[in-house]
């Protein structure tokens, strides 16, 4: 689902942390020029990490690579940040390692680094490893780190403290206890301790302090206020693997809000990460029914908590990314497309609100046809290398009962740039021969079908006249190319196309 990710990551750039690179992209830029100045940053390596992260009972890592744009714009903040909590009580140590170095790959996969830069808080001598989820500025690592640092629960002693941590823009969480003790007390700071890193956590003893919910609930119990849906929901588990999956369940809305205000970004991260169906319906938040939409969608939500689909509605402003992913057009909002795990999508443009409901139910009976995103079919096709769409490629390449090799490109790929002559020169060398087609589709405008694995571009498959499905993954090279077809193709044996000469020396199945 990596691909699918792409939009709502551009979106959420501007709030979100960390931006994942492949290594193969990032390697062609160049390395940065080297530092000077002594640091308030520790600089650690594969011969040196261990020891001194135990010598730390909270130690901040970076990993980065030389080459990455964010690191780069991370690192001055990041040594502010550093500068500044060193003189704060107990110290907090800010660390980095250069992932990209080879002696240093161990470590970065030890510690799951997927992108640049990831930034992990280790605690009690790197026994405790959680994600780092703050922000990027000085400032704002700096007020992040202090609250990380200190206890994992704010004891709340009066309403003017409740009222300074509790706001109704991010979720809190209270436990309210007649005694700070006991099995039921330590579990919640097991829990308050193990998720700080997401959420934020405080106790008191008395439920009146609180700016909402009853105040002469039976205690001890867990409350937990939230910006949307009920706004506040109490819980009386204190089993730590309940209360974990209560705080991670009633956390998470029940139609997430795509759109500019990153108060919402958070809850839009659990949304894209959760393994259900998604059904997204995306309008103009200005719209004179946006009140009825919503309110419909939400009913529609509540109905289907407890089957495996999220719903999400989203602004039209905020979603060009979703809609060049999806292929849809501005005129065809309000419309409502869910997305399944394994790609397939369904569609209803221009619907009102109360089609809402049917349709979803139509969906979960199954009684739905898939949506495919397709260009439309070249009305001329005459290049050597033919165009094939998404509408089109079940006839010219899956059941057109001749050998096809296929190039799945993206238009802004310069590897892919770089084979076109390639191709073409395969294509022309096969001109005279009806029982090869060397074809193209651009994957990010039209869906690629299930039997094709995508992961990157070009990617290149060669379907035989009999129907042998083969990905290429030979040098890209004409030569290699045409040897490669010449030894996989079928013969066709059809009276007005006599066999032809390789035939002889090739590999083939019969027809
Ligand atoms: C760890 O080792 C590297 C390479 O030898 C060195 O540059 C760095 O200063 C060391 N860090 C610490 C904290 O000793
Ligand atoms: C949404 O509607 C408002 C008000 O009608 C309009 O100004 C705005 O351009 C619309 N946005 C989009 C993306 O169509």
């Amino acid at each position: 689902m990596a691909i699918f990710r792409v939009w709502i990551s551009a979106a959420l750039l501007s709030v979100l942390v960390f931006v994942s690179l492949s290594p193969s992209l990032a390697e062609e830029e160049k390395a940065a020029p080297a530092e000077a100045e002594p640091s308030f940053v520790l600089t650690l390596d594969h011969s040196n990490f261990s020891d001194t992260v135990a010598k730390y009972p909270f130690v901040v890592v970076e990993f980065y690579a030389p080459w990455c744009g964010h690191c780069m714009k991370l690192a001055p903040e990041y040594e502010k940040a550093a500068s500044i909590l060193s003189k704060s009580d107990p110290p907090v140590v800010l660390a980095k390692v250069d992932a990209n170095e080879a002696a240093n790959k161990e470590l970065a996969s030890k510690y799951e680094i997927k992108g640049y830069p990831t930034l992990k808080i280790l605690r009690n001598g790197g026994e405790i490893i959680q994600e780092y989820n703050g922000p990027r500025q000085a400032d704002g690592i700096i007020e992040y780190l202090k609250k990380q640092a200190g206890p994992a629960s704010a004891l709340i002693k009066s309403t003017e403290d409740a009222e300074n941590l509790i706001d109704d823009k991010k979720i809190y969480i209270v436990g309210i206890f007649q005694e700070f003790s006991g099995e039921k007390f330590e579990n919640y700071l097991k829990v308050a301790d193990k998720l700080r890193s997401d959420y934020d956590f405080g106790h008191t003893s008395e439920a009146k302090l609180l700016p909402r919910g009853d105040p002469h609930a039976k205690l001890p119990v867990v409350r937990l206020f939230k910006p949307f849906d009920e706004l506040v929901v109490d819980f009386e588990d204190f089993n730590v693997d309940a209360l974990e999956h209560f705080i991670e369940s009633a956390s998470m809305p029940v139609v997430a809000t795509f759109d500019k205000d990153p108060s919402n970004h958070p809850f839009l991260m659990k949304f894209f990460n959760s393994p259900n169906s998604k059904a997204m319906l995306f309008l103009n938040f200005s719209s004179e029914n946006f009140g009825a939409f919503k309110s419909k969608l939400h009913e529609t939500a509540e109905e289907y908590k407890e089957k495996s689909i999220s719903f999400l509605i989203g602004d039209l402003d905020a979603s060009q990314g979703a809609f060049q992913y999806f292929g849809l057009k501005d005129d065809q909002a309000p419309l409502i497309i869910i997305q399944e795990n394994d790609g397939k999508k369904y569609l209803h443009p221009n619907l009102s609100p109360d089609q809402i409901a049917p349709w979803v139910k139509e969906y979960m009976n199954g009684n739905l046809k898939p949506h495919r995103k397709s260009e439309p079919t070249p009305e001329v096709n005459n290049e050597p290398v033919k165009i094939v769409v998404a509408d089109s490629l079940q006839e010219v390449v899956l059941d057109s009962g001749k050998n096809v090799l296929l190039e799945f490109y993206a238009p802004w790929c310069g590897h892919c740039k770089k084979l076109a002559p390639i191709l073409d020169e395969v294509a022309i060398s096969f001109q005279n021969d009806a029982d090869v087609i060397i074809a193209k589709m651009d994957a990010t405008a039209n869906d690629v079908p299930s039997e094709f694995d995508v992961q990157g571009y070009p990617t290149l498959y060669f379907s035989s006249a009999s129907g042998k499905l083969l990905q290429y993954d030979s040098d890209r090279t004409a030569e290699d190319i045409i040897n490669f077809v010449k030894t996989n193709r079928d013969v066709i044996k059809l009276p007005e196309s006599p066999e032809s000469p390789d035939s002889h020396d090739s590999a083939k199945d019969e027809l």
